[in-house]
């Protein structure tokens, strides 16, 4: 279960609330739960030049537990392939 700060908590809009909470759920989202990684943590990794499964993990420290990275590797390919094409779409 996840708290919401309180800067989160007392938006005046519940609309816009809520899509200010789905965003915080969405980036605090444990990607790879044998290190407790959120999303955030591999999109910043990606954003800093992080290109390949094993770039990211390298930089984040997925991939090194348990499932040796079974759990969390399709879905860091995911965010991978998100991004580039969101990349895509931008320019
Ligand atoms: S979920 Fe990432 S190493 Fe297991």
């Amino acid at each position: 279960m996840y708290f919401l700060p309180l800067s989160c908590q007392d938006k005046v809009n519940p609309v816009k609330g809520e899509d200010v909470k789905r965003e915080w759920l969405r980036r605090n989202e444990i990607v790879c739960i044998c290190r407790g990684i959120p999303r955030k943590r591999f999109l910043e990794a990606i954003r800093q030049g992080a290109a390949t499964l094993r770039e990211i993990n390298r930089a984040v420290g997925s991939g090194s537990g348990d499932c040796k990275g079974e759990r969390c590797g399709p879905k860091i390919e995911a965010l991978l392939h998100e991004w580039r094409r969101s990349e895509k779409n931008r320019t």
